[in-house]
């Protein structure tokens, strides 16, 4: 599905955001003919990163922890052939540049000329980013956007200082850390570099993305917002788009899967959107502040569909209570008595067998 962000007509409503998944020209093209809407380079700073060996790992179930840098290319090499020679590719191209002052006011003005849709600027604190941010909104036209850091301890304000400096459009966020994983024959870090640890990314951290996009849909109405954290499923993009985000960013994703994971979440979001007659993500973008906060329904019933229970037990194994069981005809029994109305049970049946609404009560 086409969609606009920052007044520009994107292919797909997918931004890849700065990684290895962009770590150059080639990998940005790869993105976009997989159908990504923008791709986000991989950050620029006035020196060439050098990454310790083993820079990135996996923490988990589509997970990863990394301590990498920024680009490990020279800013020259960005301005002369890598940036170049993705737009002329036809790649809607958005500039990271980090970390400080010193680094943006030596490219935005030429990556500007070269044909970048915008700038995003990747530093976390008031202190540096917002100098930054002011100075390239006097050098450059084109929009500025302000990549925010989950870990910050005033997001919402730093953010809505970011917007007050002139700030077209946030990113949330950047990776959570920092993490540490530990090889247990050998007892050392996973991780490459000093202390061991690293930022993580994917499925772990998508929760918290989704958290912090609804808190900032809800103190900034008006803001573009890049929702990057935790896509692991197409799902993922429209529930990012529910918590208030137009552009549904992504990196583990494309790094772990190739950038085959961009089409494939295309087709199904195009899909989801068919079957529910949505046009335009505008028509669902932040629908869960209609819901907050939420509201305590009163009559509360426990249903349970006898035709979807596969009776795997995943319910009355997570029932912590003992309250769930089964009778001898394979009906699910809730002993009221014990019950907290918690709603574990549900949650864990991956069948839809058990719900709040509609079956055979019991
Ligand atoms: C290996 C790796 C390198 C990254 N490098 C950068 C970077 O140079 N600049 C940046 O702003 N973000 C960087 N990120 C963070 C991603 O842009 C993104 O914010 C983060 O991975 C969360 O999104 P995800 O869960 O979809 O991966 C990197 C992420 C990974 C996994
Ligand atoms: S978790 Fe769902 S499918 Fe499994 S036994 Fe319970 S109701 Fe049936
Ligand atoms: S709602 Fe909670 S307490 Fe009640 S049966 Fe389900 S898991 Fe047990």
């Amino acid at each position: 599905m086409k969609t606009t962000f920052l007044g520009h007509e994107l292919q797909s409503p997918i931004i890849v955001g700065s990684s290895p998944a962009s770590f150059g020209a080639d990998a940005m093209i790869r993105c976009h003919e997989a159908g990504a809407g923008a791709v986000v380079c991989k950050t620029i700073n006035r020196n060439a990163a050098e990454n310790p060996d083993l820079h990135m790992v996996v923490a988990g179930r589509e997970t990863l922890m990394n301590c990498e840098k920024w680009t490990d290319f020279p800013m020259e090499r960005w301005l002369d052939d890598e940036m170049p020679r993705a737009v002329a590719a036809g790649v809607t191209c958005i500039a990271s540049v980090g970390h400080g002052i010193e680094d943006s006011r030596l490219c935005v003005e030429r990556l500007e000329e070269i044909g970048v849709m915008a700038i995003e600027l990747v530093s976390y604190t008031d202190d540096t980013v917002l100098p930054m941010l002011e100075d390239t909104k006097r050098r450059v036209d084109i929009p500025v956007i302000v990549k925010l850091s989950p870990n910050s301890a005033d997001l919402m304000g730093h953010a809505r200082r970011c917007v007050d400096a002139g700030a077209d459009a946030l990113t949330a966020c950047d990776s959570i850390g920092p993490a540490m994983r530990i090889d247990i024959e050998t007892g050392k870090p996973f991780m490459g570099g000093a202390d061991g640890c690293g930022w993580l990314t994917g499925a772990a951290i998508f929760p918290f993305t989704v958290a912090r996009i609804a808190a900032l849909r809800q103190a900034l109405p008006e803001v573009p917002i890049i929702g990057l954290g935790g896509i692991t499923a197409w799902q993922d993009g429209i529930e990012f788009v529910q918590a208030g985000a137009d552009a549904m960013g992504l990196a583990s994703a494309a790094i772990l899967h190739g950038p085959g994971f961009i089409t494939r979440m295309n087709a199904r979001v195009d899909a989801w959107c068919a079957e529910h007659d949505v046009t335009d993500l505008a028509q669902i973008r932040g629908r869960v502040l209609e819901h907050l906060p939420v509201v305590q329904e009163d009559g509360y019933e426990m249903c349970f569909d006898f035709g979807k229970c596969r009776h795997c037990n995943a319910c009355v194994t997570a029932c912590a209570y003992a309250a769930r069981s089964f009778d001898e005809g394979g009906f699910a029994q809730v002993d009221e008595a014990l019950c907290r109305h918690c709603g574990l049970c549900v949650s864990v049946c991956s069948f839809g067998a058990l719900n709040l609404s509609k079956g055979q009560v019991i």
